[in-house]
């Protein structure tokens, strides 16, 4: 089956493996059941009624991965470059349909030319009537898009509505308007791969979820992804037997005692985490904000960490779309929420007004707001402005909130608020600089702790690095039956 040899060849050429390979990589052996392998198009245009076009450039079906059912589709880019027609994209819309009344993921692997120009509209048809689907589903059921091949024009919206994206190195290829286009238009030469590569998805347009170097390591991430995540909005998480953080993560000793020195963020989450098994999610893009899922006494959690590796964790626009994101796709599957927060703020400049950072910034109080899973927030370092509300504070409705000694929690850092409430007796001073070192000082001393925020109940209490993981584990065991009401709306409206 396929485009035949030569077709066939050609894919293998350019280090891709076929559809139906891909489908047995996937799925556990002998489980995938496919459907409609006869269907094919009724075009008659284009002398298309003298084409055959074998299962319609796309193999469809259900199968099991590691026990657990899921649907799938894999387009087939040897018979028509893949190209999507209205049978093609009725085979999609029937496991699309399948996945949603049965409650199991939906993997699909796009390897595509886009619409079937032969058949003008009712290709286009089919798109819509996908993306439809894609939206109706969202928050339902998981939506893996893989892109292995090219993914052009319209069909880049289908991955852009689904949860999470899988690009290879050197193979995934998604765009809009071409490198033809743009060089008829615009007059501009570029290649596919700068285009639209998998390293521009994953490190510049933040579009693609996960990076892998081959289809084989890609396979393997789809796998583990699954792992972590509910199968369902009706169904928990696949559970684990608890496991103690490895012992060479000592969370005594991450943060270094200078209030300015960088660490890694992720140390902090292995050293409490089981196993110090941490998957982080867009791993390459806005790396001042770290996300990805975890389990804590088996149990899966959603983690949001502010990265003081890059840029000093401050929040700025892509960070607070990838998290606000991150936060809404925990919220939906009932994912609770851990927050670790050390950042300055959020990032100044005119450059990050100009881009919106007021309208992106609000996704963050807007999801966390919006969020009814359990949310425990714990302050490392700096919890400063704009940046101490909108990492889950206890106003946006985080249950748990603690604080580790080096917290510091205030309106800003004490070299800008001493600057600002202390300018008069500075500048007047025969000594500025002594006057202002003393006024950090006395600052810092009075804003920089946890313990005025501990004395006006924003903050549960105050406890050491080692006990981070025991005070978590505990406000998970007691909100195994947390039901927060909301007001009845059609749904809210949020900043985007
Ligand atoms: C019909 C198509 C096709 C398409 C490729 N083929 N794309 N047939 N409709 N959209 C066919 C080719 O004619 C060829 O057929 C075979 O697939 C393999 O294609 P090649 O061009 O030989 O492959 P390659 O050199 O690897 O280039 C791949 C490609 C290129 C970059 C994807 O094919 C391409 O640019 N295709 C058009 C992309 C595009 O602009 N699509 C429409 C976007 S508009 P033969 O018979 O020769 O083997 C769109 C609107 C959707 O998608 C809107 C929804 C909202």
């Amino acid at each position: 089956m396929g485009g035949g040899e030569q077709a066939t060849q050609k894919q293998a050429a350019m280090g891709k493996l076929t559809a139906r390979e891909r489908v047995q990589e996937l799925l556990d052996a002998d489980s995938f059941h496919e459907y409609d392998l006869f269907v094919e198009h009724t075009c008659n245009d284009f002398d298309m009624d003298k084409k055959r076009l074998p299962a319609d450039g796309v193999i469809t079906g259900t199968g099991m991965i590691g026990g657990h059912p899921v649907s799938v589709f894999a387009q087939d880019f040897t018979v028509a470059g893949g190209s999507l027609g209205l049978a093609h994209a009725r085979k999609i819309t029937k496991v699309m349909d399948h996945a949603l009344k049965m409650g199991m993921p939906l993997i699909g692997i796009n390897d595509s030319g886009g619409a079937r120009i032969q058949e003008g509209v009712n290709s286009l048809a089919g798109y819509g009537e996908i993306f439809y689907r894609n939206t109706i589903a969202s928050g339902v059921i998981p939506q893996l898009s893989v892109i292995l091949g090219p993914c052009a024009g319209g069909a880049v919206y289908s991955p852009a509505l689904t949860d999470f994206v899988f690009v290879v190195d050197k193979i995934s290829k998604m765009f809009i308007t071409g490198p033809e286009v743009i060089k008829t238009v615009l007059g501009e030469e570029i290649s596919m791969e700068d285009l639209g590569g998998a390293r521009v998805q994953t490190e510049i347009t933040g579009n693609a979820h996960f990076f892998a170097e081959s289809e084989m390591e890609c396979m393997g991430q789809i796998k583990r992804l699954l792992t972590f995540i509910p199968w369902s909005n009706k169904a928990p998480a696949l559970a684990l037997p608890p496991r103690p953080p490895k012992v060479s993560f000592d969370i005594e000793r991450i943060i270094p005692p200078e209030a300015n020195k960088p660490y890694d963020i992720r140390d902090v989450i292995r050293s409490i985490v089981d196993n110090s098994d941490f998957l982080e999610v867009q791993e390459r893009w806005a790396s001042n904000i770290v996300i990805g899922f975890a389990r804590i006494e088996g149990q899966t959690v959603g983690i949001v960490g502010n990265q003081p590796l890059v840029m000093a964790g401050v929040l700025d626009v892509d960070s607070s779309d990838k998290a606000a994101r991150f936060i809404r796709y925990c919220d939906a599957f009932n994912i609770p929420l851990v927050t670790l927060v050390d950042l300055p703020g959020y990032l100044p400049g005119v450059d990050q007004e100009h881009a919106g950072v007021i309208r992106h910034g609000a996704k963050l109080l807007y999801s966390y707001s919006e969020a009814t899973v359990p949310k425990i927030t714990v302050i490392l370092r700096k919890a400063y402005g704009g940046g101490y509300i909108a990492m889950c504070s206890r106003h946006l409705g985080a249950d748990f909130v603690f604080a580790w000694p080096t917290a510091e929690i205030a309106v800003m850092g004490p070299e800008g608020a001493a600057n600002i409430i202390f300018r008069n007796e500075i500048q007047t001073a025969a000594n500025p600089d002594e006057m202002r070192k003393k006024k950090v000082q006395e600052y810092s001393e009075k804003f920089a702790n946890p313990y005025i925020a501990a004395a006006n109940g924003h903050i549960d209490a105050v406890i050491p690095p080692s006990e981070t993981r025991a005070s978590i584990v505990h406000s998970l065991r007691v909100s195994t039956n947390k039901t927060e009401i909301r007001p009845t709306r059609k749904h809210g409206i949020p900043p985007f």
